[in-house]
């Protein structure tokens, strides 16, 4: 028999009232894996209790540290680090779980981390990661499914990206920075999750230029040293909390926000005729419930999101016409469009760009999580469309959302968690 859980959804309530918003999943991966580079402890806060968290908490436990949960803490303890490999069944969950490649083949010489293959939306590759890691010195062979790294010494290196990949930079930053001599990383990605895990591994000790631009020098160091941290705000849950204030006609007010982070989104909200206010980290929406018809085109920080693109594509199925939605990050990123139809939305897809055509209205239906962010869109579509939506295989939203259901609900949707049994 497998159980599993699923949320169920009466639509028709509108969001009102304030949430707070959690620490970002794309930060604190990087920033636990940057504490294999010291011996020591770590206290890290405003970690979200998500899934990933967890896989990411047993993968450094895996590898020989000690990780206490408190609340929102984590403390760290990196001391006894001996088993330099990220297995097979932590990667399979997780593909972040690559982030260990570039922290332990600098500190230890040693890497063995399983080939993360491809995900629910397409290839995904770490070509980027391997090919920058063996300009600085690495030697890397591919075997039974294991990237295995081994190096005397790092040495830095000029690596000019062909694209700016989140995973890549963050991964040869946490390698450049023990590395011996300096290392140039041209067009490097600039997400606010990669500036953070600069600045924290600048607060270990690293020596890094460029920080929050595309063009980072890094000159490795003999030695870091542990530091705390406090993890940046969401911005795509803070995304998404506006998508669904504004679909249900709300005003939601977004506490321990950070609106610099999302410029895109908000002028795109505000294009579709929400209103936004902002105060310091406090975001308000509010929305009369009629969405306009705007077209996002995804693309690298500070461009619109291509973790916002599902969510957008539940709002622009109820907006006042036609919009063109297209993802330039992963072509391939639209399992939730056959999903989307299944509550009557009018999507059309041509390769990576879908045309959505605003229905009047959304019908509840059952309908299955494919990945994370799919997940959340579904739910947003769910909380207007008219009846009930049942939503299975939520454990992808459980990965990257945290208390989705409770947030939603004390913000007055009818949301509930239940077990179901897929197979007796
Ligand atoms: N790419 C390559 N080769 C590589 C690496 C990436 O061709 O070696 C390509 C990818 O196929 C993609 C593009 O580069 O077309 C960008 O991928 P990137 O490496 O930037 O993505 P990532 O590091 O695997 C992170 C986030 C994703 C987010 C992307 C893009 C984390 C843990 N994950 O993934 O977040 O979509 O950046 O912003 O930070 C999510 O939170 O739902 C999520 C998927």
């Amino acid at each position: 028999m497998i159980k599993m859980d699923k949320f169920i959804i009466n639509g028709g309530n509108q969001l009102n009232g304030s949430v707070r918003i959690g620490g970002a999943k794309n930060a604190v991966l990087p920033i636990m894996a940057c504490t294999l580079l010291a011996d020591g402890t770590y206290s890290i806060t405003n970690v979200p209790d998500l899934r990933d968290v967890r896989t990411m908490k047993k993968l450094l436990e895996s590898i020989g540290a000690g990780v206490e949960t408190d609340g929102g803490t984590l403390t760290v303890n990196t001391r006894n680090c001996v088993n330099y490999e990220a297995p097979y069944d932590l990667v399979k969950t997780m593909r972040a779980s690559i982030y260990v490649l570039g922290p332990l083949i600098s500190r230890f010489g040693y890497a063995k981390v399983s080939l993360p293959g491809g995900c629910a939306w397409g290839p995904r590759p770490v070509n980027l990661h391997i090919e920058g890691l063996r300009k600085m010195g690495a030697r890397i062979a591919i075997e039974n499914g294991y990237i295995i790294a081994r190096a005397d010494t790092l040495k830095g290196a000029h690596i000019s990206f062909d694209l700016p990949s989140v995973g890549a930079t963050g991964n040869l930053m946490m390698a450049a920075a023990l590395a011996e001599g300096t290392t140039v990383l041209e067009n490097a990605a600039r997400e606010p999750e990669i500036t953070a895990t600069a600045q924290f591994l600048t607060s270990m000790g690293a020596r890094i230029e460029g920080t929050g631009t595309d063009h980072l020098v890094i000159r490795g160091v003999p030695s870091l040293h542990p530091a705390d941290t406090l993890i940046i705000p969401d911005r795509i849950e803070a995304g998404t909390f506006m998508v669904a204030a504004h679909m249900t006609g709300g005003e939601v007010v977004l506490e321990h926000a950070e609106p610099a982070h999302l410029a895109a989104v908000i002028d795109k909200i505000e294009e579709s005729g929400a209103r936004v206010t902002i105060e310091d980290r406090r975001i308000t929406v509010a929305s009369d419930g009629v969405v306009s018809p705007v077209n996002i085109t995804t693309a690298v920080y500070p461009g619109f999101p291509t973790d916002m693109q599902a969510q957008w594509m539940s709002l622009m199925s109820v907006a006042g016409g036609s919009s063109v939605l297209t993802d330039t990050i992963y072509p391939d990123r639209f399992t939730h469009v056959a999903e989307l139809r299944r509550f009557g939305a009018d999507i059309t897809l041509d390769h990576n760009v879908a045309i959505v055509k605003g229905v009047a209205a959304l019908s509840g239906a059952p309908v299955m999580s494919t990945d994370l962010r799919a997940s959340a869109s579904l739910i947003i579509a769910g909380l207007v469309a008219r009846g009930q939506t049942d939503v299975s295989r939520i454990y992808h939203i459980d990965r990257g959302y945290e208390h989705i259901e409770k947030k939603l609900g004390a913000l007055g949707a009818d949301i509930r968690r239940e077990l179901e049994t897929l197979i007796t």
